[in-house]
């Protein structure tokens, strides 16, 4: 009969299938199955009354570091983290070293995910070297599976280029996937320009030097025909110009992460450099702006832009401290909080964590569907817990949100029906 799980007594969500209900769950080997009326001897039955049974979640945008900079974090303990985390899928971004700019290196990261604890879906350069000369090795890379192409963590400066780069990747049915940032505007600013960094003396990052990449994006993909996603939009303008952009009927899609739509600038205070990260935390507004791009569609997906750095990049003095916090053990507790304070709902928060990433990256989704593959994410709503540092599970701690007093706790996570995280102390 092969190995059953049963998942007793959750609130299975499933926008998809458009299903709210509460109902046990069977899993057999690496698949969801009909359930029966008698438990089977063997069978591994979790109590997940009160918890919320979803398809499994999908982080777009994370920084395994592998190859590389394996000190920061690597495949598996990167996919460790997602796991414990709520996700069964993460798409890493190419900035490794090497770069994954060619089909050797997409090659070795799908290899090294054989063992992880998540899916890994390598996300692949956009031009060589992320140097933004020359455009990549698209056909080689999307053979070793590459499922999008973006230089994160630079800029695509020449319009040309991501014209060449948007219509060669549409060849392969490859999006790009932008990090829209105008580096003359942001040039050695270190946070949001605006009150704060007047007073803290830093060099600002005005919401333009986003805005503006955010509008050639849109007007080139619409000029090639082909879609376009803005990776960690930050600002009020961007949400702007992607709303105006999908009334239009352009093919734009955009994520956030949970630090923009839960800390503003003033977190930088102290130069703290767990609040350093590239676009940087905003104003209220822009923060408000974001919140209401979650809720009304504007912006499609929660991905977290996990970056781990270790102590000796953050350790330091802020203007050197390396970009980007940790983020794929607090995302789904940080978007139930935008489900406590009205701005999603659960339905929603499914969409943004799973589904929409899903379509966006053209990858196979969890599903709570009979005879579908059992990727699940199962979250306590009412779980509390400290974010310790001691208890963090990814090989880096940079993260602002340590010591907060998190609310919504993935207790168990699923990958193709093998339990990758168990938090849930109910298993009998
Ligand atoms: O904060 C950031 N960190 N922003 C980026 O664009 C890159 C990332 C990293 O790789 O550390
Ligand atoms: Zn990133």
């Amino acid at each position: 009969m092969g190995a059953i799980t049963i998942l007793q007594g959750g609130r299975l969500v499933d926008p998809v299938l458009g299903i709210d209900t509460i109902e046990d769950l069977w899993i057999q080997n690496d698949r969801i199955i009909k359930s029966e009326s008698a438990t089977p001897k063997q069978a591994r039955v979790y109590d997940v009354s009160g918890c919320l049974v979803m398809p499994g979640f999908i982080d777009m945008h994370v920084h395994l570091r592998e190859p590389g900079q394996e000190y920061k974090e690597t495949i598996q303990s990167g996919t460790r983290a997602a796991a414990a985390g709520g996700f069964t899928g993460v798409a890493c971004m190419p900035n490794t070293n090497p770069v994954n700019d060619c089909g050797a290196v997409s090659r070795f990261i799908a290899e090294a995910a054989r063992d992880g604890f998540a899916k890994v879906y390598p996300v692949g350069a956009i031009s060589k070297g992320l140097r933004g000369i020359e455009l990549a090795e698209y056909a080689e890379m999307k053979a070793e599976g590459v499922v999008a192409l973006t230089d994160d963590g630079m800029p695509v400066v020449d319009s040309q280029l991501m014209r060449r780069a948007m219509e060669y990747a549409s060849s392969f049915g490859l999006k790009i996937i932008s990090h829209a940032e105008d580096p003359a505007l942001s040039f050695n600013g270190t946070m949001n320009e605006g009150y704060v960094s007047t007073r803290l003396g830093l060099k600002g990052i005005p919401t333009i030097s986003e805005s503006i990449m955010v509008y050639r994006e849109i007007a080139l993909a619409e000029f090639v025909g082909v879609p376009v996603h803005i990776a960690h939009v930050s600002t009020r303008p961007a949400v702007e110009l992607i709303r105006a952009a999908k009334s239009r009927g352009v093919k734009v899609t955009a994520e956030t992460a949970p630090h923009y739509f839960t800390l503003t600038d003033e977190a930088v205070e102290g130069y703290d450099t767990h609040a350093k990260m590239n676009p940087p935390l905003r104003s209220e507004e822009d923060l408000l702006a974001i919140r209401g791009a979650l809720s009304d569609g504007t912006i499609d997906v929660i991905a977290t832009d996990h970056a781990p750095h270790s102590e000796l990049e953050k350790d330091i003095e802020y203007d050197l401290a390396a970009n980007g916090i940790i983020g794929l053990e607090t995302a789904v507790p940080l978007g139930f909080e935008m489900v406590r304070q009205g701005v999603i709902d659960v339905k929603r928060l499914v969409e943004l964590f799973s589904s929409n990433p899903a379509e966006i990256l053209g990858v196979h989704t969890g599903s709570l569907q009979e005879g579908g593959l059992a990727d699940i994410t199962v979250v306590d709503p009412e779980k509390e817990f400290v974010y310790a540092e001691e208890a963090i599970v990814s090989k880096s701690v940079n993260s602002p949100f340590v010591d907060w007093n998190l609310k919504g706790k993935p207790v168990l996570t699923i990958c193709e029906g093998a339990v990758t995280h168990d938090h849930s102390g109910s298993v009998e």
